[in-house]
């Protein structure tokens, strides 16, 4: 049976991007060296885009990744397919502009989403990237944290309009971006992009029993990897979730969770339940 075709959804109001609801990170996953790995790497990168799952997203704080992505893309002849999220990760000015020149050149002159990394020296990055959206190197801008001591300071620079879209943390042990980012994002009709919807992975690896899942299969939900995707993806006001894998087979798995129909109230307390969340 092929997989339902996954869902495309405006990035916001104002990014003038449509995602793929289920794209993928680069994490720790695509920190590799040597031929070997980095073809196995690339190998993942050919699942995700046959799978429909062309939101890629990487940093300069991972190590290879950003390079093994690029260099993945670039062998493979399919950069065109990909859309590419990226990031700049420094305090340092003269840092910045070669984290971002390297990543045109690792990425056919473009990015399409550039987010300035944990808000780091925000305002000089915001500054930069909209230098390059203005030679049009970059399409769209964006602001990315993973902790929630920061999403004061995340939704501040939400509100300088300045961004049209944010990456934030969000899964059933992670939910404090519901109390004033979601709201807010979509009060200002800007793009989310999900990191960490399986909480690292340590959510993903502890899978109820089977037949837990059986009220979601009516869902389409045939594993708890999708389970958990599907329970991010339910909200509306997430557009794009991006899980990381090393393993090959597992971007169809997660992709597959990409597609209606979407996980009602009850349901999605039930996968909250499961993983020993409230509900
Ligand atoms: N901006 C930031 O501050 C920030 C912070 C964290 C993450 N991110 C971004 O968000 C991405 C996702 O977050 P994350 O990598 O931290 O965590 P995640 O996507 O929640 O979890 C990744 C882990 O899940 C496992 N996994 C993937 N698919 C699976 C499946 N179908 N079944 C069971 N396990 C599965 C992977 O193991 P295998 O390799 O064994 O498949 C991997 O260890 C990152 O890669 C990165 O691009 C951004």
């Amino acid at each position: 049976m092929t997989a339902p075709a996954i869902e495309q959804r405006a990035l916001g109001r104002t990014s003038g991007l449509t995602v793929p609801a289920v794209g993928m990170g680069t994490w720790q996953t695509f920190d590799v060296r040597g031929p070997g790995a980095e073809r196995d790497a690339h190998g993942i990168v050919a699942e995700a885009l046959d799978a429909g799952a062309r939101f890629l997203d990487s940093s300069p704080m991972y190590g290879e990744a950003e390079r093994v992505l690029g260099e993945g893309l670039t062998a493979l002849g399919r950069r065109d397919e990909a859309l590419v999220a990226t990031k700049v990760w420094t305090p340092d000015d003269a840092e910045a502009e070669r984290q971002v020149q390297r990543a045109l050149r690792w990425y056919g002159g473009r990015v399409d989403l550039y987010q300035v990394h944990n808000l780091v020296g925000w305002p000089e990055r915001l500054a930069l990237l909209e230098r390059e959206r203005d030679r049009g190197t970059i399409a769209a801008i964006g602001a990315t944290h993973y902790s929630a001591g920061a999403f004061g300071d995340l939704a501040d620079v939400m509100r300088t309009g300045r961004i049209s879209a944010i990456q934030i943390p969000y899964n059933p042990h992670e939910r404090d971006v519901e109390r004033e980012i979601l709201p807010l994002a979509e009060e200002l009709g800007l793009g989310v992009v999900v990191m960490r919807p399986f909480g690292g992975g340590g959510l993903a690896a502890r899978a109820p029993d089977p037949a837990d899942l059986e009220p979601l299969r009516a869902f389409g939900v045939e594993t708890w990897a999708q389970a958990l995707l599907k329970w991010v993806l339910s909200d509306p006001r997430c557009h794009v979730a991006i899980p990381a894998t090393s393993r090959p087979g597992r971007m169809r798995e997660n992709a597959a969770a990409g597609a209606p129909p979407w996980l009602d109230d009850d349901a999605r307390a039930l996968v909250a339940r499961l993983a020993g969340a409230r509900a």
